[in-house]
């Protein structure tokens, strides 16, 4: 069976480097760090306020790393010209709220759905492949599938981690998400898992099959201040194959 992905969440490495306005740690070495030790593809999410990734970051991800960079962004016009632009290898639209502290729950499909719609086609033309990052919903599904022509979705799984991380029953969530993912895969969806994912709940998740991708961010950046990046991604490759 093809192995499952991971995909690295490198934004923590600019908020350590941001917290005190210096140049390090570098984004750039981090991908390089990544692609030597296994990950398939690094994720950045260029935020409105950039308060962790910067414009700067992504061209210099883009010009000098050799691992897919996987640019998460909201539906704006803004951004929109810089993924045309800078033409990344994947991209997941992501819902944006200035206050939040971290992206809390999957795309509302119904908002800007026609402007959504034009900018997907035009950037799939341009050579992206395009990910819609939602909540396990039957009918989001068929919207990003039929509606949208999505290539992939990413489901939200903030929700179920926060529940295996803090000891709570998880099933009812596990089963809505299996059934969701499946779903999916039947309507030609390719698959994706990310928010919120430890070592604890990659080995959950991971027993979906039709899981083709997880991306992993804040707890692989915070667990390489102890093991190194090296041996967090290590670990994670190895949880999400087992
Ligand atoms: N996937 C998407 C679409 C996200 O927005 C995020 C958070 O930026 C992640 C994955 C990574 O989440 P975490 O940092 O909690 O692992």
């Amino acid at each position: 069976m093809k192995k499952k992905r991971l995909g690295v969440n490198i934004d923590h490495v600019a908020t350590v480097r941001n917290a005190r306005g210096e140049n390090y740690p570098d984004p750039l070495r981090a991908a390089n760090f990544a692609k030597t030790h296994g990950a398939d593809s690094v994720t950045i999410h260029l935020r409105e306020d950039r308060r962790h990734i910067n414009d700067n970051d992504l061209k210099v991800l883009k010009k000098k790393s050799k691992i897919p960079i996987n640019l998460e962004i909201a539906a704006t016009n803004e951004m929109f010209r810089i993924a045309m632009k800078y033409k990344p290898d994947f991209i997941c639209f992501v819902p944006e709220k200035r206050k939040e502290i971290t992206t809390e729950g999957g795309l509302n499909l119904d908002y800007n759905k026609q402007f959504l719609k034009k900018i997907i086609t035009k950037l799939k033309k341009n050579g992206s492949r395009i990910s819609l990052f939602i909540e396990p919903k039957i009918r989001d599904l068929k919207l990003a599938k039929f509606y949208f022509n999505a290539d992939c979705v990413e489901i939200h799984t903030g929700k179920i981690c926060r529940l295996i991380n803090n000891k709570k029953n998880y099933q009812n969530e596990f089963r809505k998400i299996k059934k969701a993912i499946d779903f999916g895969v039947s309507i030609g969806l390719e698959i994706h898992a990310g928010h919120g994912i430890t070592y604890k709940s990659a080995r959950i998740l991971s027993k979906i099959i039709n899981i083709k991708e997880f991306n992993i961010g804040h707890f692989l950046i915070g667990d390489s201040i102890f093991v190194g990046i090296g041996r967090s991604i290590k670990n994670f490759k190895k949880i999400i194959n087992q």
